[in-house]
């Protein structure tokens, strides 16, 4: 009897204590684990960081102007291109100078960005057919110039809205990229036509003899071609920009490289904020003047 209690008794310690090293085994195994998860995460951290530092940079454009939307609509560019690595955002105000509320918006987004503005001479403003933000546009370009040496250059609307794959594409632009943009005129997009791989005209409702029928959110551009090119500018004409550029550029179809899975995907639609009333303080009732009501307008109207 004896000897068999001090066999059990023997047998619950040696189980025991292999509990414990059994324990202590996975505790080490589920270190280990960690640390080479860590490390492969750390590998994969730093690999995207050189792919990324390695990358041309891209520079945006965007020209704007005050109006009711305008604060809306920058919120959601910027809140869009936060999500891009290595680029610049080029803003260019449409007016005499730059304002407090679109260098605070750039200042929270985080982004590396340049803060100008241009406006139409007076001398054009009677003018019939003058296209939009074509001056402020020309500052950026101007900006660029004297700025940057390498990288690719886009022109991006404030009030359009962006697939952010369409940026990682625009990234292997050799001259110019071309893509559709969704939501234009009445065909409800304008597009190149590719056959065999190759731009062999454009999809767009829009011809009226221009050899590159394409809207401005629709191309981008290596800077060597914007270098090699230094007289070249965006005209004044309404709806002749884009061909007026690429043409002044020297540009030819067969330079044209198709982005978007062979522009078969749209990646940018030409959107257009719908306009709402006017807020005015005279639309506060008396009776609210001491309340939020004064300071929301305020801010509102800056
Ligand atoms: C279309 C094209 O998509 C534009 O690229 C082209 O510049 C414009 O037509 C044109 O007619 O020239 P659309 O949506 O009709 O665009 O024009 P907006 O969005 O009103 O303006 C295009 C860009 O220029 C916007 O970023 C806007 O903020 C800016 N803009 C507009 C100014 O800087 N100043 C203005 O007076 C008007
Ligand atoms: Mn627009």
């Amino acid at each position: 009897m004896v000897r068999v209690s001090v066999t059990k008794g023997m047998v619950v310690a040696v189980l025991v204590l292999e509990s414990f090293y059994l324990l202590a085994s996975l505790k080490k195994l589920a270190d280990l684990e960690e640390e080479c998860e860590g490390k492969s995460q750390k590998a994969v951290a730093d690999n995207r960081q050189v792919k990324e530092e390695a990358w041309p940079p891209i520079y945006i454009i965007t020209p704007t102007y005050k109006r009711t939307t305008q604060i809306a609509d920058m919120t959601r560019m910027s809140q869009t291109l936060m999500h891009v690595p290595n680029l610049h955002w080029i803003v260019v105000e449409d007016a005499l100078k730059t304002s407090d509320v679109v260098r605070e918006l750039l200042v929270r987004s985080g982004l590396p960005f340049t803060h100008l503005c241009a406006t139409m001479p007076d001398e054009y403003k009677d003018k019939p057919m003058m296209g939009k933000g074509v001056f402020n546009r020309r500052e950026g370009i101007r900006w660029l110039r004297e700025n940057a040496r390498e990288g690719v250059l886009y022109f991006a609307d404030d009030d359009n809205s962006y697939d952010i794959r369409l940026f990682e594409q625009m990234r292997t632009t050799r001259k110019v990229s071309v893509f559709p943009v969704g939501m234009i005129l009445s065909l409800g997009v304008s597009s190149p036509i590719i056959r065999d791989g190759k731009v062999v005209g454009f999809h767009d409702a829009f011809q009226a003899g221009r050899k590159f029928a394409v809207d401005m959110a629709g191309f981008a551009i290596n800077l060597r071609v914007l270098h090699a090119n230094p007289d070249a500018t965006i005209p004044l004409r309404l709806s002749y920009l884009e061909d007026g550029f690429l043409r002044r550029l020297r540009i030819e179809l067969e330079d044209l490289e198709p982005l978007a899975w062979g522009c078969t995907q749209v990646l940018v639609w030409h959107t257009k904020t719908h306009r709402p009333g006017t807020p005015k303080m005279e639309h506060i009732a008396h009776t609210d003047f001491d309340t939020n009501l004064v300071e929301l307008y305020n801010n509102m109207l800056r």
